[in-house]
């Protein structure tokens, strides 16, 4: 069954949020949204989560699932907000736990930061399934970008977060603690494996070089073909070679101190003091 995808882009973090609906009624999922936030002020915003809370009413649909492709390190997640506003279940991968072991040490979080992934809803592990109304969703476990990245091929659209981006642009970084270029090619290939008609939607858009529009959808036929990185039956050792010397050129994402505190909470703040005010921490020479 092919479910129809609404596509929201964030220009400020280059993401891509996906509203996937099911075509014969209202059930929706939504995936990888995205909160805004001025780094300067400190300053939260829910102007591109309110763009996804319209799309949702106006169409009159029920979010059954608030998912998550991994916990992303360039912006926040507006999945409470979502949740707060449309109702849903916040899902991520099971190695969420691996995520939040690294990162609780990073941030010298106290024993109240639970690392058993009890902020989400659900976790899921490889081979699970869930459904969006009629669609049935099928996860898997496509680590490599990090070691808990998710890919959710619902009906004939594999949402595949950051492990493949548009075929000009190639693929994601593996120079995140726990990242591996060799897992990101094993995972790859699994995505490769589906039905070359499989639509691909990416989580992140940059344009290529020569290119001036922002794209998000492809085809894994397309990603075969085409595919800068690793198209063509590019051999592992040859992309393993070209991602790790490219990822030592890369700086960190400009969100990701913030990003990780709040997105290994589920999208949650840190708990507020006894003031009640809330404060993001700033590890110095750590990351
Ligand atoms: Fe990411």
């Amino acid at each position: 069954m092919k479910p129809d995808v609404k596509a929201f882009f964030d220009t400020a973090t280059n993401t891509v949020s996906y509203v996937v609906r099911d075509p014969n009624g209202r059930s929706a999922a939504i995936i990888d949204s995205v909160l805004d936030f001025d780094y300067a002020s400190g300053r939260t915003g829910t102007r591109s989560a309110d763009a996804i809370v319209a799309h949702i009413k106006a169409e009159d649909l029920t979010p059954a699932w608030i998912l998550e492709t991994h916990v992303h390190a360039d912006h926040l997640s507006a999945a409470p907000y979502l949740q707060e506003q449309l109702g849903g279940k916040i899902a991520i991968g099971q190695h969420i736990t691996t995520i939040q072991d690294t990162f609780g040490k990073v941030f010298n979080e106290g024993t109240e930061f639970q690392r058993d992934g009890s902020q989400f809803d659900s976790l899921f592990e490889d081979g699970d399934s869930f459904h969006v109304g009629q669609l049935r969703g099928d996860v898997l476990h496509t680590p490599g970008h990090t070691p808990a990245c998710m890919t959710y091929v619902i009906g004939d659209a594999a949402f595949v977060g950051d492990t493949l981006f548009m075929p000009d642009f190639g693929t994601a970084r593996c120079d995140f603690p726990g990242g591996s270029a060799d897992m990101l090619y094993q995972s790859i290939q699994r995505i490769l494996s589906l039905p070359d008609e499989t639509r691909i939607f990416v989580g992140h858009d940059y344009k290529a070089p020569g290119r001036d529009q922002f794209a998000w959808e492809t085809t894994v036929g397309e990603q075969k073909q085409r595919n800068i990185h690793i198209g063509g039956e590019k051999p592992a050792a040859d992309f393993v070679k070209m991602r790790e010397a490219r990822d030592a050129t890369l700086a960190m994402p400009r969100l990701i101190v913030p990003s990780l505190q709040v997105n290994m909470r589920a999208g949650n703040m840190p708990e507020p003091d006894q003031q009640g005010d809330v404060f993001l921490k700033v590890p110095v020479n750590k990351l």
